[in-house]
C-alpha cells in the first residue's frame, strides 16, 4: 500500500500518507492508539472503503478494489470481528455459502462440501467438526469457521482486526497457533491487536500508527512491549500501585439465584454474592459459565426463577430495568455494539440513553439539549474520546473510542453500584490505564463495583475480592492476597481451592 490517505465524509483524516508492505509467509502486526486509523487502512485493503489518495499493489500489479469481491479476487480475505455467519447452518454449509459445490445446476453437493471443508481444516490444523451447527459453537470455534471461510475463498493475504478481543485465554493460544500454521503454509497475515504480548509472540514485523500516520516499522525480534507502548502513546505506561480498599456497608446482596433456561437447562444454580461500598468485586470464569446471565438478572434484563436481589436495602428482583437503574445501578455491558449503544444513534443520543428522563437533562418532558451538549463535550474530553461532532453517528467512532464513550456515560452518574463487564475490551493501553484509574477513583469515593472480565490480569489487578464462576454456580471466593492466576485457574476449571 503506497501513500494511502483517507478522509472520511465528515472531514476526518483517518489515514495520512500510509505505506505498508507485506511479504509472503509473513505475520505483520499493526498497532496504535484507538482511532489511529488501523481498521480504516485494512478496510481500504479489503475494498470496504476507498482511499482518497494512494495506491495498492499486489505482487507488483496495481489494483483498484471497488468492493470486497474485487479484493477477494486478488486473494485478500478478512476475518471480521463481528462474525458474518448464519447461525442455524452447519460449519460446512457456512463455509461454502456463496461458492457451493453442485451436483447439477440446482443441486447442492453436500457431501463434497463437507469433504472439501474437512480437507482444509486438516491442512491448516484448525481441527473443527464441519457437522457442528454454528449457533452451538463457542466463539473460538465460530472464529475458526470464519478463518476457514476465508481460506475456502483462496485468500493468501488474511487480515485479522482484533481477533483476540472476544476470545478466552485458551482460545487466544490456539488462535496464535493457527496464525503460525497459516504463515508456515505460505499465507501472509496482517494482525491488528492491542495486546502487545500477542505481537511479541507471533509477528515478524510490527507497524506502529498514530493519528493516521506511520510512526515506525520494527522487527519484532528487535523490540520490546515497553518500546512499542512508548511509540504508540508517546509516553511510558507504568503500573500504578493500588491503595488498600476500605469497604463499608453492603450495597448489593444476591441470594441463591436460580435460573433454568430453555429445555430445562440449568443456567444459574444458586448464586449468592455481595458487594460492599468502596470495594471492587471481580467475577472470574471462562465465558459461558453464567456470568452474563448473572449480570443480566441483577440489572433486570432477565428474571430469575427464585432467589432475591437487594440493592441499597431495596428488593429489586423482578423490577424493570429503569426502576433498577433509578435505585442506583449503572451498567457497562460486554457488547458495546448491540447492548451498549445503537450504532445508528448520534453520540448525543448514545450519551443520553437511559438518562433522558433525569432532571439534569429533562424539564417537564422537554430535553435540555444545551445542558446535555455541554456536559457531554466535557465528559468526552475527559475520557479522551476522539470524535468530530456530537451529532455524528456512534457507529462512526473507532471501536476503542466507542467503548470509552460508553464507559464514560455509565461512570459519570456515580451510581451506588457500578457493574462493568469487559470495560477495556478493544481499548488501547493508555486508555486502559485511564479506565482502571477511573474505576479505582470510584472505589475511593465509596462506590461498589462489580467487575466481570475475561482478562485475568485486569481482574487480578483491580479486584479486592474475586468470585469464580463455573457451570452456573460460584465455585469459590478469594481475597486479593489469595488470588493468583494458578488458584483462580483451578477454580475456573471446576476444581476446588484445595487441589
Ligand atoms: N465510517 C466512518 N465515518 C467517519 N469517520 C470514521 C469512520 N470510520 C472511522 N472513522 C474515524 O476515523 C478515525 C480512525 O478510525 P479507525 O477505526 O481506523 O481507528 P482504529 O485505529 O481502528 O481504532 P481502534 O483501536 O479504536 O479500533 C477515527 O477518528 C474514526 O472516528
Ligand atoms: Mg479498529
Amino acid at each position: 500500500m503506497k501513500h494511502i490517505t483517507k478522509i472520511y465524509g465528515n472531514g476526518v483524516l483517518a489515514n495520512d500518507d500510509m505505506n505498508l508492505e507485506l511479504a509472503e509467509s509473513e505475520i505483520l502486526a499493526v498497532v496504535g492508539e484507538n482511532g489511529a486509523g488501523k481498521s480504516t487502512l485494512m478496510k481500504i485493503l479489503y475494498g470496504l472503503e476507498h482511499p482518497t489518495a494512494g495506491e495498492i499493489y499486489i505482487r507488483g500489479e496495481k489494483q483498484v478494489f471497488k468492493n470486497p469481491q474485487d479484493a477477494m479476487k486478488s486473494g485478500i480475505g478478512m476475518v471480521q470481528q463481528n462474525f458474518m455467519l448464519l447461525p442455524p447452518f452447519t460449519v460446512a454449509e457456512n463455509i461454502v455459502y456463496g461458492n457451493e459445490p453442485r451436483k447439477s445446476r440446482f443441486l447442492f453437493d453436500r457431501k463434497k462440501a463437507k469433504a472439501e471443508v474437512d480437507e482444509l481444516s486438516e491442512r491448516y490444523g484448525l481441527g473443527i467438526d464441519s457437522n457442528l451447527v454454528v449457533e452451538d459453537c463457542p466463539v473460538g470455534l465460530q472464529q475458526r469457521c470464519e478463518i476457514l471461510k476465508v481460506l475456502y475463498q483462496n485468500a493468501d493475504i488474511i487480515i485479522f482486526d482484533e481477533p483476540s478481543a472476544v476470545l478466552t485465554p485458551q482460545e487466544v493460544d490456539s488462535l496464535l497457533d493457527t496464525l503460525r500454521n497459516l504463515a508456515k503454509a505460505g499465507k501472509s497475515i496482517i494482525l491488528i491487536t492491542h495486546k502487545l504480548n500477542e505481537v511479541m509472540a507471533v509477528s515478524d514485523r510490527c507497524i506502529v500508527m498514530r493519528g493516521g500516520k506511520h510512526i515506525a516499522t520494527v522487527k519484532t525480534s528487535e523490540t520490546s512491549t515497553k518500546e512499542l507502548s512508548a511509540m504508540m502513546v508517546g509516553r511510558e505506561i507504568v503500573d500504578a500501585k493500588i491503595p488498600q480498599a476500605t469497604p463499608g456497608k453492603t450495597v448489593l446482596e444476591v441470594n441463591d439465584l436460580v435460573k433454568t433456561g430453555e429445555a430445562g437447562k440449568p443456567i444459574l444454580k444458586g448464586c449468592s454474592l455481595h458487594v460492599n461500598e468502596g470495594e471492587i468485586v471481580g467475577i472470574a470464569g471462562v465465558s459461558g459459565n453464567g456470568q452474563t446471565e448473572l449480570l443480566h438478572t441483577i440489572v433486570g434484563l432477565m428474571q430469575a426463577d427464585s432467589g432475591n436481589i437487594v440493592l441499597d436495602g431495596k428488593e429489586i428482583g423482578g423490577l424493570d430495568v429503569r426502576s433498577i437503574r433509578e435505585t442506583g445501578c449503572a451498567y457497562v455491558p460486554e457488547d458495546r455494539n448491540t447492548m451498549g449503544c445503537a450504532l445508528k444513534a448520534t453520540l448525543s443520543e448514545t450519551m443520553l440513553m437511559a438518562h433522558q428522563y433525569e432532571e439534569m437533562f429533562n424539564h417537564k418532558g422537554i430535553l435540555k439539549h444545551k445542558t446535555a451538549a455541554e456536559r457531554f463535550t466535557a465528559l468526552l474530553e475527559q475520557y479522551d474520546v476522539k470524535y468530530s461532532t456530537l451529532s455524528q453517528l456512534s457507529g462512526e467512532l473507532s471501536g476503542g473510542n466507542l467503548q470509552k464513550l460508553i464507559v464514560a456515560r455509565e461512570m459519570s452518574h456515580h451510581a451506588k453500584l457500578l457493574i462493568v463487564s469487559e470495560p477495556t475490551r478493544g481499548v488501547d493501553i493508555g486508555a486502559m490505564e485511564f479506565i482502571h484509574n477511573q474505576i479505582l477513583k470510584q472505589r475511593a469515593e465509596g462506590g461498589a463495583i462489580l467487575l466481570v472480565s475475561s482478562d485475568l490480569t485486569e481482574l487480578l489487578k483491580l479486584s479486592d475480592r474475586i468470585y469464580v464462576m463455573y457451570d452456573g454456580f460460584i465455585n469459590g471466593e478469594l481475597k486479593r492476597a489469595e488470588a493468583k492466576p494458578e488458584n483462580v485457574g483451578i477454580l475456573m476449571m471446576g476444581g476446588s481451592a484445595d487441589d
